[in-house]
């Protein structure tokens, strides 16, 4: 790259618009949206739709709520022109539904172009030309006069050849093309030719592109206000944009021109388009609906068009795309699922969305709250916990949680891979001894004496390093009793800090889950924890889940068998 860059580019111009008004306004109505993906979109595939994938594009395009769809450019080519046809021919176009064509500005397209459209109960003809000083100059070699000539006859040969076919609504959108590269007083003189040779008081769509992003959306917006008050004020006049994406800021220059007057949008779903793509309409759109104005477009099931699309364009959709990437709605930092946990928890049915970190409710689009939070090395305790509890109804106390996260940290610097909630589950099994080495599946107990005095008694047997221990012991409830007779049996004492219960599940397939915090002789505090469809089974498997964990080498062969106990 240049030391000096200001030797090859040069900033474009400001307009210099002093009293704006655009920074002021605030959007409270959607746009009119004309998707152009089966012309712009269609145009800058590596393979163009074959006729199947046109049909279904067209479809889902009004299945979204498109009621203006650009549907080719008919002269172009005979697949073009078979696809409108079949749309007319085969009555496939829905009553509120208007389908635009695309010409350039050339006699026999034009001638094509509109005989294409016979028998269609309305249309738009759309028209363009470039008009900025490179095109003209370098390009087409053609003075502004003779480009004024140019779109006089173009669309007066428009004007007449409609006028042959009464039996059709029309409208003429005129474009010029290269809109936010040129002088704003020769667009304007564009846009007067074309309405005046189109006929005064007829109903026209001024399109403005940046076919070419070049400057800031401000300077659109700006050039946008500019002929909004030029031309918008003309009841049959629409000011429609059509941004590109060169500079990554086509959303924030269709945002810009609406707040500056534009009625209309023009773009194509994901962003597909020449080069960088067109105007993402899918974005704007949901953007609009996370300020709480209705788009007019229904994208509650995303992931069914962002498949469809694909299929059609052949391209895939990035996985951080807006709002339809395979990973928008996932959080993989600590800090982030923590936020988005506690927020999720204070909710309540008919509040105001505001989640930290999601934009929009990932279930207004479809997407499910489970991919919201995945863990993998930059995670912390908030996603583990949210996916165990989220997936498997465990509601860690804060210090497992944290205990835990460190054990799934030693495994994710070994793996170095994503652990998605049924990993977890496994280490988490694992970690606690759930299965089999937990086995207590026969427990008695008795109680000896009354009110105050009464004691549980528990007796049997439990396996420890290998070696099968009788055991008995007497408490205040069966925890205390087992502690005592276990740590009797082992000759170490057991210390049961702290201890949580919950029920998962619900019916018969209820299960309680114990946690409990412990020490085991001087070893470190640990957790254990035990499931059982019994909770006090559940309490003590939890305070043999603990001493394994806690006892090193010998708890590793640990069993733990309450056989058969008698009082
Ligand atoms: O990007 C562009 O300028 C166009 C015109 C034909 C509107 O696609
Ligand atoms: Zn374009």
């Amino acid at each position: 790259m240049l030391q000096q860059p200001h030797t090859k580019y040069r900033a474009f111009a400001p307009i210099g618009l002093k009293d704006r008004t655009w920074p002021d306004a605030i959007i409270t109505r959607a746009p009119i949206w004309l998707s152009t993906d089966l012309r712009d979109g269609n145009q800058a595939l590596v393979e163009p739709m074959d006729m199947a994938r046109k049909m279904q594009m067209f479809e889902l395009l009004v299945r979204i709520g498109f009621k203006e769809i650009e549907v080719g450019f008919p002269a172009a080519s005979q697949i073009e022109f078979d696809f409108l046809r079949r749309l007319i021919d085969e009555d496939r176009i829905p009553d509120d539904v208007t389908i635009q064509v695309m010409t350039p500005a050339r006699e026999e397209l034009i001638a094509r172009t509109i005989e294409s459209l016979r028998g269609a109960p309305k249309a738009i003809v759309h028209v363009y030309n470039a008009v900025a000083p490179v095109w003209r100059e370098v390009v087409f070699g053609m003075s502004v006069s003779e480009v004024m000539a140019l779109i006089e006859r173009s669309v007066s040969q428009v004007r007449r050849l409609t006028d042959a076919q009464p039996g059709t609504q029309w409208t003429l959108q005129y474009s010029p093309e290269t809109f936010s590269l040129a002088e704003l007083e020769v667009s304007a003189q564009a846009c007067e030719t074309a309405i005046a040779a189109w006929g005064e008081g007829k109903p026209i769509i001024l399109n403005l592109p940046t076919t070419v992003e070049n400057a800031t959306p401000n300077i659109f917006a700006d050039q946008i206000e500019w002929v909004s008050r030029r031309f918008g004020k003309r009841g049959n006049v629409v000011i429609s944009v059509h941004p590109h994406n060169d500079r990554g800021t086509g959303t924030a220059s269709a945002e810009l021109a609406i707040m500056a007057g534009a009625d209309r949008v023009e773009g194509c779903l994901f962003g597909n388009g020449e080069r960088t793509g067109n105007l993402d309409i899918v974005n704007v759109a949901l953007n609009l609906y996370t300020q709480g104005v209705s788009p007019g477009l229904d994208f509650s099931h995303i992931d069914d068009i962002r498949a469809t699309v694909e299929h059609c364009n052949q391209l895939p959709v990035h996985p951080r795309h807006p709002y339809a990437g395979d990973l928008v709605y996932t959080s993989f930092s600590g800090s982030h699922q923590d936020a988005i946990k506690k927020a999720f928890a204070a909710r309540k049915d008919g509040d105001l969305w505001s989640v930290p970190y999601l934009p929009i409710d990932p279930k207004d689009v479809g997407r499910s709250y489970e991919a919201v939070i995945r863990v993998n090395s930059q995670s912390g305790k908030g996603g583990i916990s949210y996916l165990l509890e989220s997936e498997y109804g465990l509601e860690l106390p804060r210090r497992l949680q944290i205990e835990f996260s460190q054990v799934v940290q030693r495994v994710m610097d070994v793996e170095g891979k994503e652990l998605d909630a049924a990993n977890l589950w496994d280490i988490f099994r694992r970690e606690y001894h759930m299965d089999g080495a937990q086995g207590l599946r026969h427990r008695a107990q008795s109680v000896e004496g009354e009110g105050d005095q009464a004691l549980t008694v528990l007796r049997g047997e439990l396996t420890w390093g290998g070696q099968p221990v009788t055991i008995e012991g007497r408490g205040n409830g069966p925890i205390d009793a087992f502690s005592r007779a276990v740590a009797e049996a082992i000759g170490q004492p057991i210390r049961v800090m702290d201890y949580h219960q919950h029920a998962i599940g619900a019916g018969a397939d209820a299960r309680s889950v114990a946690y409990v915090e412990m020490r085991m002789g001087d070893s470190r505090t640990v957790f254990g924890v035990g499931i059982d469809a019994d909770t006090t089974a559940a309490a003590l498997k939890a305070i043999v889940s603990g001493m394994q964990r806690a006892g090193g080498a010998d708890a590793q062969q640990a069993q733990s068998s309450v056989a058969e106990m008698s009082a």
